[in-house]
């Protein structure tokens, strides 16, 4: 696994390769890795024949008193984490690498950025999206896998690729959740014994909401209520949000006629944590 933290030195590894016809993979992270980032990671072994990980924790993407100082960072316990898996190349830039002075280009997605966590955290997706962007001019993967937890991140990204027709093929992977059904996180850290108990409740309101789905419920108000509910049964949850929206377009719907994604984000204490569930009809 080799550790590559210039842009310079990152671009000619991504050429060499190239040139030799090999498919690049690529699975962009803030580190402080967990299984989830580690199954993006084989998914993508599967798609390619090189692999590239970033661990960048992207100054852009938080906003003024978010948890960007204190995000956990640990190299050498991430590094360990992946030696299994077989990476090829851990990226792993300084913010000075990427943002030297005088930075001033942002890639900014339209409507699919704006609801949710893009009306929750202002300037959130610009920050992603110019990050992602620049780091797909470095790393010039073919292939890059992103998680369907950040299920609008996902969206936003697809729609930035084709809206500037970058030559690169999104694959989303699927929810990776602890036994207990709790999305894992980076941030689930910052979470307390009686917090990750509360946590759960983000799970359990995904899954009653799609009891009442399978039942047959179809109106995104008795839907949103019946989350609401669960998490309100956490003396220690604050709901950020809990919407029902288009699982494509991630405009409001009231009813169920299509698929729909269930999106919730809530405080557990210190932690902001996020989960999805898409329904359909
Ligand atoms: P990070 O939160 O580190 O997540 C990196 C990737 O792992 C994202 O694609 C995310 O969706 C995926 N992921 C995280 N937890 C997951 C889980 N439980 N199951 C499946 N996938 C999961 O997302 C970011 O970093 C950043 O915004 C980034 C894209 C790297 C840009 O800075």
């Amino acid at each position: 696994m080799r550790v590559i933290d210039t842009i310079a030195e990152m671009q000619q590894q991504a050429d060499q390769w190239r040139r030799e016809g090999l498919v690049i993979g690529f699975v962009p992270t803030m580190g402080y890795l967990h299984d989830g980032h580690l199954e993006l990671m084989r998914c993508a072994k599967t798609k390619s024949d090189r692999v590239v990980v970033s661990i960048f924790v992207n100054p852009t993407q938080f906003a003024p008193g978010e948890d960007f100082e204190r995000y956990p960072r640990d190299l050498d316990r991430d590094m360990a984490l992946m030696a299994p898996v077989g990476v090829d190349v851990v990226f792993v830039p300084a913010v000075g690498e990427m943002y030297p002075e005088g930075y001033q280009t942002y890639v900014e997605v339209g409507e699919i950025s704006e609801p949710l966590c893009g009306a929750k955290r202002p300037g959130h997706f610009r920050g992603v999206t110019t990050v992602v962007a620049k780091l797909f001019h470095i790393v010039k993967p073919h292939v890059a896998v992103f998680g369907e937890k950040d299920y609008q991140q996902l969206l936003v990204i697809r729609r930035m690729v084709r809206d500037l027709a970058m030559d690169v093929e999104i694959v989303g992977h699927p929810i990776v959740r602890e036994p207990d059904g709790l999305a894992m996180s980076s941030r689930n850290v910052y979470l307390s014994e009686e917090e990750r108990q509360e946590a759960l409740l983000l799970s359990k309101a995904l899954a009653e909401v799609t009891r009442l789905v399978d039942g047959g419920e179809r109106a995104a108000s008795v839907l949103v209520s019946a989350a609401q509910k669960v998490l309100e049964q956490g003396a220690r949850v604050r709901i950020d949000y809990a919407e029902l929206r288009d699982a494509e377009t991630l405009q409001e719907i009231t009813t169920l006629d299509r698929p729909g994604v269930l999106a919730l984000a809530a405080f557990v204490g210190k932690a902001r944590l996020i989960d999805n569930t898409v329904l359909r009809p």
